[in-house]
C-alpha cells in the first residue's frame, strides 16, 4: 500500500511525528514542528549520519557554525547574486508562483532544468498561460533571491542572513579548523544543522520546506593529485544512473560509472558512500538512483553534480545533492577576505588551494521522508500498519508491556532495568494485541512482555516487530539478547522460537 504525500502527512500528524508549525493559528507554510516520535527519529538519523561519516572515519572532522551569518560570506559565495529561483507574478492579483513548477504542472511534462527568464516568458506566451486565480496576464518572469535576511543589533545597522546552506560556514572556518585539527589533504569537514530558504512554493509536506536541516561534508583534495585510495572499497557497488540528456536509466557499478570520466573518483566514492548508507539503513537500492546534472542545471559554484534520488509516490526526487565545487569557494573567500586560504604541501614544498572534490549534501527532512516511505507497510493479517524502520533509527527500540495490569510492578522493574541502555517505551493500556499493534505502527523494533510465568521463572517474551516471532529469555540475559537483536542477529539465533 503506497501512501500519497498528503496521507503520509496525516499519518505523521496522527502518530505524533510532525505537525504544521503554528498549528493552533492555522499553520505557516513550509515550517514544521517535530512531535515526540518525530524528534527521536530525526535525532537518530542525524546521530547515525554523524557516527558513520564523522566519528567512524579518520579523515573527517566536524564543526557547528552559527545560523545567522556574516553578510560577506554570502557575497563571497555568490549567494547574494545567484541564489534565486525564477518567479512569475500575476499583473492583477499579484499572486506569485515558482515558474518551473507552474509550467510543469500546466504543460504536464518535465522541463529541462535551468530555464532562463526569457525562455520562461516565451513558454508562457506560446501556451497562452494566464494567472490560475484571476485569468490575467503574468508580468515578465524575474529572479527571486531565496535567502532570509534580518537586521542585527539595536540600530539594525548590519543586514545578516539566515544561512541557506551549512557549507559556507565550513569554508569560512577553513583556516582555523585545518590549523587546530592539523589536517592533511585529503580530508573532510562536516556540519549538521539548520538551513533556511524562502521557497516560493513550499510543497509536498517535508520535501520542500523553508526551514530544514542539512548534513554536509566538504571533502578537500589537492587538485594536482588525482588518486582516491579508498575507491576500491566501493568500486563494485551497483547503482541505477540517469545521465544528463538521457531518458533511460542504466544499471552499472561505480567503477563503470567512474570510467565514463564525468567526474573524479573521489566524487563517485562519496556518492557511493551515501548510496550505501541508505541501503544499510533499510532503503532498497531499486528505489535509489543517481542523476547527473546537465551543464545548464549546474549551480554557479559546481563543476559537476549528481543527485541521489528516491522513488517517492510523487516521482523520482532529489534527496541528496553532491557537487564537485573545485576551488571556487576557497578562492572566493580568499579574494573577498584578503586571507590566505591555501595549504602548504610538505611533499612538493608548494602552496595549494584545496579543491572540493565532493560535497555530499544530505537534507535531513528528505532522508526522514524517504526512510518513512520505505518503512511504511500495511500488514493485512495483523490488520495494522507496521513501520519497519532500521532498529538504530526507530523512535523507540523497545516496548515493555505487562500482559495485564496486575503485572505492572514487575513490568516496571524490567523497564527500569533496560531504560538506561536502550530507548524504551512503556505501555499498559488496552489489550496486549492492541499494544503490539500500537508498537508496530510507531516502529518499535522489539516488544518485551511480562506475564504470570515471569513471576515464577524470571523469564519474559521478546516479540519481533517485523515477523511477530517470539522467544522466551531470562531477565538476567534480556539486555544482552536485545542488544544482539538490535545489532541484526536473527531472533531464532538468540532463543527457541515460541508459538505466538
Ligand atoms: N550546499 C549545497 C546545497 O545546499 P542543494 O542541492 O541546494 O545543495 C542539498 O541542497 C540538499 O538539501 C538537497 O538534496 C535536499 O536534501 C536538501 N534541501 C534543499 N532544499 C530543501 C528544502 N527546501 N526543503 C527540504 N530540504 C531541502
Amino acid at each position: 500500500m503506497t501512501l500519497t504525500i498528503d496521507e503520509m502527512a496525516s499519518f505523521c500528524r496522527m502518530k505524533g511525528f510532525l505537525y504544521q508549525s503554528g498549528d493552533i493559528y492555522g499553520g505557516i507554510a513550509g515550517f514544521f514542528d517535530y512531535g515526540h516520535l518525530g524528534v527521536e527519529l530525526k535525532n537518530n538519523i542525524k546521530a547515525a549520519l554523524w557516527k558513520y561519516f564523522v566519528q567512524s572515519r579518520d579523515d573527517v572532522v566536524g564543526i557547528d557554525g552559527s545560523i545567522l551569518t556574516h553578510p560577506k560570506i554570502w557575497e563571497a559565495s555568490g549567494h547574494i547574486a545567484e541564489f534565486a529561483d525564477i518567479l512569475i507574478e500575476c499583473s492583477k492579483c499579484k499572486q506569485r508562483l515558482r515558474a518551473d513548477q507552474y509550467l510543469e504542472e500546466m504543460l504536464k511534462q518535465e522541463l529541462p532544468q535551468g530555464l532562463t527568464e526569457p525562455q520562461i516568458d516565451s513558454l508562457i506566451k506560446k501556451h497562452k498561460l494566464q494567472c490560475p486565480k484571476c485569468k490575467e496576464a503574468f508580468l515578465p518572469a524575474k529572479k527571486f533571491n531565496l535567502m532570509f535576511s534580518t537586521q542585527v543589533g539595536p540600530t539594525g545597522g548590519l543586514t545578516s542572513y539566515l544561512r541557506p546552506e551549512t557549507a559556507q560556514l565550513i569554508f569560512a572556518n577553513f583556516r582555523l579548523v585545518t590549523e587546530h585539527a592539523r589536517l592533511k589533504l585529503p580530508f573532510g569537514i562536516a556540519q549538521i544543522g539548520k538551513a533556511f530558504r524562502n521557497e516560493i512554493s513550499p510543497r509536498d509536506f517535508l520535501f520542500r520546506c523553508r526551514e530544514f536541516e542539512q548534513f554536509e561534508i566538504e571533502f578537500f583534495v589537492d587538485p594536482t593529485k588525482g588518486e582516491c585510495p579508498p575507491f576500491e572499497e566501493i568500486a563494485d557497488v551497483e547503482v541505477q544512473v540517469l545521465l544528463a540528456g538521457q531518458t533511460a536509466v542504466q544499471t552499472m557499478t561505480i567503477k563503470q560509472l567512474a570510467a565514463k570520466e564525468l567526474s573524479s573518483e573521489w566524487h563517485f566514492y562519496w556518492l557511493a558512500e551515501f548510496h550505501q548508507w541508505f541501503v544499510r539503513h533499510g532503503v532498497k537500492s531499486q528505489n535509489l538512483r543517481l542523476r547527473q546534472h546537465s551543464k545548464e542545471e549546474l549551480a554557479h559554484y559546481a563543476r559537476a553534480c549528481f543527485d541521489i534520488e528516491y522513488h517517492f509516490p510523487f516521482g523520482w526526487k532529489e534527496i541528496h545533492g553532491n557537487a564537485d565545487r573545485s576551488t571556487f569557494d576557497l578562492s572566493q573567500h580568499a579574494k573577498v577576505s584578503g586571507k590566505d586560504l591555501s595549504l602548504f604541501d610538505e611533499e612538493s614544498k608548494r602552496k595549494v588551494i584545496p579543491a572540493v572534490a565532493a560535497e555530499p549534501s544530505q537534507g535531513i527532512e528528505r532522508a526522514f521522508l524517504a526512510l518513512l516511505y520505505e518503512a511504511y507497510s500495511y500488514d493485512k493479517e495483523r490488520g495494522n500498519v507496521v513501520l519497519k524502520l532500521h532498529p538504530k533509527l526507530a523512535p523507540y527500540a523497545i516496548g515493555v508491556f505487562p500482559l495485564v495490569n496486575k503485572l505492572d510492578e514487575k513490568a516496571r522493574e524490567v523497564h527500569a532495568l533496560l531504560k538506561p541502555y536502550l530507548t524504551c517505551f512503556y505501555d499498559r493500556s488496552g489489550s496486549i494485541g492492541r499494544r503490539y499493534a500500537r508498537a508496530d505502527e510507531i516502529g518499535i523494533y522489539a516488544s518485551v512482555t511480562v506475564d504470570f510465568d515471569t513471576l515464577n521463572d524470571s523469564t519474559v517474551t521478546i516479540r519481533a516487530r517485523d515477523t511477530t516471532a517470539q522467544i522466551r529469555v531470562p531477565i538476567a540475559k534480556l539486555r544482552e539478547t536485545l542488544e544482539k537483536f538490535l545489532d541484526a542477529t536473527p531472533l531464532e539465533k538468540l532463543g527457541k522460537l515460541q508459538k505466538a
